[in-house]
């Protein structure tokens, strides 16, 4: 046993530290790292929001549709997310399969949950990383939108806290509907 805590109880405090990032703006759990490998197999990062976590730590962000993630996540949905907390020097990796959603409950959620000024986001008549033309404005589309968003499934979490006299690193895996931890050197 390499600590005094259980790995139940470290898995308690990752559940506890995403739902903080999901709910609350400063917390640093609020931005993490989305790793995609398309076809290109080249890794390809990018910073997005945590928006949701559930029971079942589903995972999800907003994004646009015409996004080069959403390419990758069409092409292979295996993705891979990185979380930060550097007052607790905390990192905790997580993988899992991403669901892209789209249609009549997520438009709901467009409506109810994005304000109104971050909406333009997901309006613009080009896709976003399209080259602008010199000196041309951005155009944005009257009625349509490119709203998605995308939900991932944890089935393998990796906790690493820095700390004395040692450091605690625990890998989790789940089977089934249940979730297993094991202590790894650090
Ligand atoms: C602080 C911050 C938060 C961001 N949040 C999101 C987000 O929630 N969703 C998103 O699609 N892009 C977000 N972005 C932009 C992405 O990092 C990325 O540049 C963009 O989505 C294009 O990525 P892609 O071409 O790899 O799809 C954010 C960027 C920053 C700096």
């Amino acid at each position: 046993m390499k600590s005094s805590e259980t790995t139940n109880q470290i898995f308690k405090e990752i559940q506890d530290e995403l739902l903080k990032g999901s709910t609350q703006k400063g917390h640093p759990f609020h931005y993490f790292t989305l790793a995609t490998v398309g076809l290109e197999r080249l890794s390809r990062q990018r910073i997005v929001v945590l928006r949701k976590v559930s029971d079942k730590l589903q995972l999800s962000f907003y994004t646009d549709f015409r996004s080069k993630k959403i390419i990758h996540i069409k092409e292979n949905n295996k993705v891979a997310l990185l979380f930060y907390n550097p007052e607790k020097l905390l990192q905790i990796k997580i993988e899992g399969p991403a669901t892209i959603l789209k249609g009549k409950s997520i438009e709901e959620t467009y409506k109810q949950d994005v304000p109104e000024q971050m909406r333009k986001a997901y309006t613009t008549a080009l896709a976003p990383g399209t080259p602008l033309e010199d000196s041309k404005p951005i155009e944005y589309l009257n009625q349509e939108n490119h709203f998605c968003v995308v939900e991932v499934t944890a089935y393998k979490i990796e906790y690493l806290k820095l700390r004395d006299p040692e450091h605690l690193r625990v890998r989790f895996s789940k089977h089934d509907d249940d979730w297993s931890g094991e202590f790894l050197v650090p």
